[in-house]
């Protein structure tokens, strides 16, 4: 009676039998389905790959499994449900797939001495990914995913993640097990079963969105797969924030050419300090501009009075006057040379004061140094 039934179920399902898994490598485990709904009298279940010796991949008796006799290469990697004999459900789960796990399986359940071959699965272990890149800000990313066109009409695609955790991202076929990050986010061609293409649009995407995704394909029998890694690039310094950056240095630049050009200006004045009573004190100014011949040097205390200038003999009849002291020098040629500086004799405690070194040409500054004197003494010694 049961071996009737067998055959009859043999004739019925031999067409059916054959089915594509693909999982790509590194996934956490791949499940190979099998059901069936006869249950022989001391049944025993095998999963077998004939390439393979021993082929034996799993096998399942009773409610035991018996591991004596199976493919090392299997070990520790395989698992059934523990009532697959009860319920039907046979599905053998593979952990670790590897490259060398690719090849195709029999589901067989036997009844003593007769084994009836339930199913086949052609297993494939991908390698290699799709890289898709997206960056911060843009309004949505496509992962592709393509297979055979003119799908049957219970296809069925779900896009998931499964790291850092397993996520529903998209389901074609039941929307509200969707997880709740990629509410409202994503979207499929309504048109995938005449075109296969079953690529996923993921609007606004956000950090967080980067990683693996796996697309799967429910079709007839098989369970085709596909990973595209996402890449979310962020914004490494936004343009706005690259111009800015590009304006300060330029500001700084031309600020440190203007310092440099001008330090003479911006530089605090070097404090020189003498006693009263010494024969004389040099004001320092040197410089190594250029300066022209016909330039116009000029000392003046801290009364903006003219107290030295050179050359000398200047035919402003009020400067004559200023400088009639007499007590003040420069060295020869200081427009050659560029020293600038000032001697002057006797200095006295009321000479104290910031003296200003200024170099002109048609009444344009050219140069303007400073030094401080300080004259150590008292009024009534002068
Ligand atoms: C069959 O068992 C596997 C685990 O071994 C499970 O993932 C799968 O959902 C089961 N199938 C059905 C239809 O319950």
């Amino acid at each position: 009676m049961i071996m009737k039934m067998m055959m009859v179920l043999l004739l019925v399902s031999q067409h059916a039998l054959g089915g594509v898994v693909e999982v790509n490598e590194g996934a956490e485990s791949v499940l190979l389905p099998c059901y069936s709904d006869i249950q022989p009298e001391d049944p025993f279940l095998i999963w077998t790959r004939s390439d393979l010796s021993p082929n034996f991949v799993h096998l399942r008796r009773e409610n035991d499994d018996d591991l004596k006799n199976q493919n090392q290469r299997f070990r520790n990697r395989t698992s059934m449900n523990p009532d697959a004999l009860d319920t039907g459900n046979f599905s053998l789960t593979l952990r670790k797939p590897e490259r060398f796990d690719g090849g195709n399986y029999s589901c067989s359940i036997s009844g003593g001495i007769k084994e009836l071959n339930l199913k086949r699965i052609h297993l494939k272990v991908k390698v290699g990914q799709q890289e898709v890149e997206v960056t911060e800000g843009s309004d949505s990313v496509v992962l592709p995913c393509r297979t055979s066109s003119l799908l049957p009409e219970d296809t069925s695609v779900e896009w998931t993640r499964s790291e850092p955790e397993f996520m529903m991202v998209h389901s074609s076929s039941n929307q509200r097990n969707q997880d709740g990050f990629y509410r409202d986010r994503t979207e499929m061609s309504k048109d995938f079963l005449r075109t296969g293409d079953v690529s996923l649009t993921l609007r606004n995407p956000r950090d967080g969105d980067g990683g693996r995704y796996v697309c799967t394909v429910h079709r007839d029998q098989d369970v085709l797969r596909q990973t595209v890694v996402l890449k979310y690039v962020k914004e490494p310094f936004p343009s706005w924030a690259s111009a800015l950056l590009v304006l300060l240095v330029l500001v700084l630049i031309v600020s440190a050419g203007v310092f440099y050009h001008f330090k003479d200006y911006f530089l605090k004045a070097p404090l020189v300090k003498v006693d009263s009573g010494v024969k004389s004190v040099l004001l320092p100014c040197k410089t190594k501009l250029y300066l022209p011949g016909g330039a116009r040097v000029e000392w003046r205390d801290g009364e903006n009075r003219t107290v030295h200038v050179y050359p000398n003999g200047s035919d402003d009849p009020e400067e004559q006057n200023l400088t009639n002291s007499k007590r003040t020098r420069m060295n020869d040629d200081p427009l050659k040379t560029g020293d600038l500086s000032l001697t002057l004799e006797h200095p006295r405690f009321a000479d104290s004061g910031i003296y200003t070194c200024r170099v002109s040409i048609w009444k344009r500054v050219i140069l303007m140094k400073q030094v401080h004197l300080q004259v150590k003494g008292q009024w009534y010694k002068c």
